[in-house]
């Protein structure tokens, strides 16, 4: 399959007392992107980091922060999480904004866009905005919450679009461990946003090795 696999930790599992060295946690582990979850709150039922924390990070580490922003209004915040030292910056399909316009404005600022789809929405939703992504985000729990359990039914479209589009970047996120990264990898997915299966084991290095050994 052409693009890299690329597994990025999510910090929304690190103790939040020590989120500065969870950063260089997953960097020293072999993590390829740091994934920071945005909740506003009003489009999830929970409220999660700032553009301080995108700061913060941006400090903590060198490799590539993925930010992914749960939010109603992600246009209004696009200066602010670019600014903040995104080098992703994912939006959902379902918030409301004009998803054109948001992905322009992320690439303007010169920052890779994403767009994001909830686990029940159809491919037909982001049909028109594919050409200004850089990255497709298929949500595998209902955002919100770290911890939940993988819906298996996103990875259908998943697959389809991999079979039209074989060098886009396309990543999964929620619910993922050792069994469901294997089961997206065999639908296309390249990209792995992973939070309590790397932050649970003692070990968040070996168990990224296991995960790039088993989805080569
Ligand atoms: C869920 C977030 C995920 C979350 C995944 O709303 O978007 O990125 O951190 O956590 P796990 O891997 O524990 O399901
Ligand atoms: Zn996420």
């Amino acid at each position: 399959m052409n693009p890299p696999v690329r597994i990025n930790p999510s910090i929304l599992a690190a103790d939040v007392g020590h989120l500065y060295d969870a950063c260089r946690r997953c960097e020293d582990a072999g993590g390829d992107e740091i994934h920071i979850d945005i909740m506003d709150g009003v489009f999830v039922p929970n409220v999660s980091f700032s553009p301080s924390v995108v700061e913060m990070a941006r400090k903590a580490v060198k490799i590539p922060l993925n930010v992914h922003l749960m939010m109603l209004r992600p246009d209004q915040y696009v200066d602010a999480f670019c600014d903040a030292g995104a080098d992703t910056l994912l939006v959902h399909i379902e918030a409301e904004h004009d998803a054109a316009d948001t992905l322009q404005r992320i690439r303007d600022k010169g920052v890779r866009a994403g767009i994001t789809l909830n686990p029940a929405t159809t491919l037909d939703a982001i049909e028109s905005v594919l050409p200004l992504c850089d990255e497709v985000l298929f949500m595998t729990v209902n955002p919100g919450f770290g911890g939940q359990s993988f819906m298996p039914e996103p990875l259908t479209r998943l697959a389809e679009l991999r079979k039209r589009h074989p060098d886009l970047a396309l990543a999964v996120d929620g619910g993922l461990n050792r069994t469901t990264c294997k089961q997206s990898r065999d639908h296309g997915a390249n990209v792995f946003d992973i939070g309590s299966a790397l932050f649970n084991p003692k070990d968040m290095a070996a168990e990224i090795r296991w995960l790039r050994d088993a989805l080569a």
